[in-house]
């Protein structure tokens, strides 16, 4: 795993906003996987800015929760096309979002994992990580070969969302989630994660076992995963004198 940490969020995000539009420039027609939440909020920001072609892109988001209408604010379908998909020029067809209202939804899941091989797999996924260690919404204990399916939440992780919400109860139980196994057959990996309440679940996954009960530590098997972190984020790793030595240290054809 690359570690790259830097002062803050926003240093964060244009160092992975650079990855993103490098795998554009190269490849027009990729493949991304996209994530929610407020962390990568700040790249989206900067991909818009960046003026990219996103006309033959297809994007694939992880999750989204069971039950909400896409029109509601908190659903990820308003999230992507509010904060990012609508300030590109991505084509509709090319967008992936789950959908929380199917009635079928294993046969949805299914459905969704044949789009993703149809497309030629994620070229480049982008994650964030849950105080528990979460990728996707793939909760403690969650297979670590899972594919595509709906997942209940931790009271952890509805407490932590319930920001965006009016209140905790509201946060519904069940989302659908690309699983472990999916998103660990896309090419590239990037993480980010920031502020000092992600410092558990980002040493853990850096520098602790690989387990279920931190999925974000099967990241350890990817070949090409890199954390992208602010300074808070990384403040409980050991070995922060090193990963910033390697980032400093790269041959000029590995830097973006
Ligand atoms: P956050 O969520 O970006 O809102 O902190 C991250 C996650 O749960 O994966």
């Amino acid at each position: 795993m690359e570690i790259i940490i830097q002062a803050n969020p926003e240093a964060a995000s244009g160092i992975a906003a650079r990855f993103v539009a490098r795998l554009l420039r190269a490849k027009p027609d990729a493949v991304l996987g996209l994530a929610t939440g407020s962390t990568p909020l700040r790249l989206y920001r900067k991909l818009v800015q960046e003026k990219l072609d996103w006309s033959r892109v297809t994007t694939f988001n992880l999750d989204e929760y069971v039950g909400l209408e896409p029109g509601r604010p908190q659903s990820y379908h308003s999230f992507m096309w509010g904060n990012f998909l609508h300030h590109i020029n991505i084509a509709k067809k090319n967008v992936h979002i789950p959908d929380g209202q199917v009635q079928d939804i294993p046969d949805f899941c299914r459905r969704y994992e044949e789009q993703i091989r149809a497309a030629g797999g994620i070229d480049l996924q982008v994650l964030g990580i849950g105080t528990d260690g979460h990728i996707g919404f793939n909760e403690p204990a969650s297979s670590l070969a899972s594919r595509t399916r709906i997942k209940p939440l931790t009271n952890r992780t509805r407490r932590d969302n319930a920001l965006f919400f009016e209140n905790e109860s509201q946060v519904p139980h069940h989302v659908i989630t690309m699983g472990i196994g999916t998103i660990m057959e896309a090419r590239e990996i990037l993480l980010l994660a920031f502020g000092k309440n992600k410092s558990g679940a980002v040493a853990r996954t850096v520098e602790g076992p690989i387990t279920a009960m931190n999925p974000a530590s099967v990241l350890q098997m990817h070949p090409a995963a890199k954390m992208v972190l602010d300074k808070a984020a990384a403040a409980k790793l050991k070995k922060t004198a090193y990963y910033r030595w390697v980032y400093e240290n790269k041959p000029d054809w590995q830097k973006v």
